[in-house]
């Protein structure tokens, strides 16, 4: 009794093979979903372990010493990883974020990258190569992620003070170890850097203001994010959402903003600019503003499950049919068929969702699992 059950990793979240079209044609790179949506962005997961313990996406309580992670023989092999890269891009994907967990955390992660840089797009083009990482390791690996062809990475960073920033990450890691990183970065020239900065009111939102301050005129493009309900662990509240509204009404009265127009269809971010010419900002406001409307996005997780959406219960196991021995057409008639029948736009229904919804259909997937 009371003893903590733990679920097969490989069997946290459901997930059956897709099936495998009879018929096949080769991808067009203009596939579209039953909204209308195109493939444009793929994020892969490549680990689920995080050296961090942010209370808004791994809570010590639930990943402590018990929690089983995926054990290593669950994980895609790089070769694998590249090859269902490949056909994505076939299909249109033209960017590709590496994210975790913490990606700096999987072995030897430049190899991964030089075998995706050479990626080239149908029409030649090479790919938007980028990752997402919580910086602590960054200083050391910077460089070496350039020279194997990585163009730029996000950095998560909730607070410029030391005190808010450890009790956020709540692994006691100090704020100037991950400004080091930034910092080699921009040296190793993998800009525009852009740092993610979850903002959680009532515990960092006091932030807001010194990290503006600190990086307006400087390339680093900051971007403030609504805390999301995303998971099942992080005891997600509405009232500890501060809306994006308030965040850029709170900017505009210190500094001065006004709005720019978006740069790419399907973006996250709504981006501003410092009136005074010192830069651009962004918000991304998934809670108060949903953008489901022209999602691009896909995710892979580490064992190569596909997820259509950030709040998805279930995957597509794409790992069952590499390792079942498909053709990359078969690989691609898979992936074609559940894209096209894809309708999800969890956020913009959130609201309406009845609150015993959750949890229906098997758990939500996690962010450390999936990537952000
Ligand atoms: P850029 O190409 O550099 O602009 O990156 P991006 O904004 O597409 O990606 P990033 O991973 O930096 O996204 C920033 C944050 O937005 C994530 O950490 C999530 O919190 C949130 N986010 C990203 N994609 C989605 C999505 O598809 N749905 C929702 N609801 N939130 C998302
Ligand atoms: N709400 C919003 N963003 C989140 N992330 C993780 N959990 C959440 C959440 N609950 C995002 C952050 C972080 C990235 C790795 O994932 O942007 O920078
Ligand atoms: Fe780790 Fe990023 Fe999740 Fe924080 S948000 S626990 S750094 S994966
Ligand atoms: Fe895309 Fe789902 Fe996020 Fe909507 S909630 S933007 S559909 S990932």
């Amino acid at each position: 009794m009371g003893e903590k059950i733990i679920p097969l990793a490989d069997h946290r979240y459901l997930a059956a093979a897709p099936r495998v079209p009879s018929l096949l044609e080769p991808p067009t790179g203009r596939l579209s979903d039953r909204r209308g949506r195109p493939l444009r962005d793929l994020r892969i997961s490549v680990t689920d372990r995080c050296n961090f313990r942010c209370s808004y996406c791994m809570p010590k309580e639930v990943f402590d010493k018990h929690y089983q992670f995926l054990p290593h023989s669950s994980l895609l092999s790089f070769e694998e990883l590249t090859r269902l890269a490949g056909v994505f891009v076939a299909h249109g994907v033209e960017k590709i974020r590496l994210t975790g967990g913490e990606p700096l955390l999987r072995k030897d992660l430049e190899r991964l990258v030089a075998m995706l840089s050479a990626l080239r797009t149908p029409a030649g083009r090479p790919l938007d190569l980028t990752l997402t990482t919580n910086g602590s390791l960054l200083a050391r690996k910077a460089q070496a992620l350039k020279d194997a062809g990585l163009r730029r990475v996000t950095v998560s960073l909730d607070a410029l003070d030391d005190t808010i920033f450890r009790r956020m990450n709540d692994a006691d890691f100090p704020v100037a170890d991950v400004l080091h990183g930034i910092e080699a970065a921009e040296r190793a020239g993998l800009g525009p850097i852009k740092l993610n900065m979850v903002v959680k009111r009532g515990t960092n939102d006091q932030e807001i203001l010194p990290m503006a301050r600190h990086f307006r005129g400087t390339p680093v493009v900051l971007r403030f994010i609504e805390y999301m309900d995303v998971g099942a662990s992080n005891g997600w509240r509405m009232d500890e959402v501060l809306p994006s509204a308030e965040v850029v009404a709170r900017l505009d009265a210190a500094f001065g903003l006004e709005p720019l127009a978006p740069a790419q269809a399907g973006e996250t971010a709504q981006r501003w600019r410092w009136r005074d010419g010192s830069g651009e900002i962004g918000v991304i406001s998934s809670v108060t503003q949903a953008f489901c409307g022209d999602c691009n996005r896909a995710r892979l997780s580490t064992e190569g499950k596909l997820f259509l959406c950030l709040f998805a219960h279930r995957g597509h196991d794409l790992r069952a049919l590499l390792r079942g021995g498909c053709s990359d057409a078969q690989l691609a008639g898979a992936i074609g068929q559940v894209w096209s029948e894809r309708s999800d736009r969890y956020s913009e229904l959130r609201s309406s969702l009845p609150a015993e919804q959750a949890g229906h259909g098997g758990p939500r997937v996690e962010m450390h699992y999936i990537g952000g």
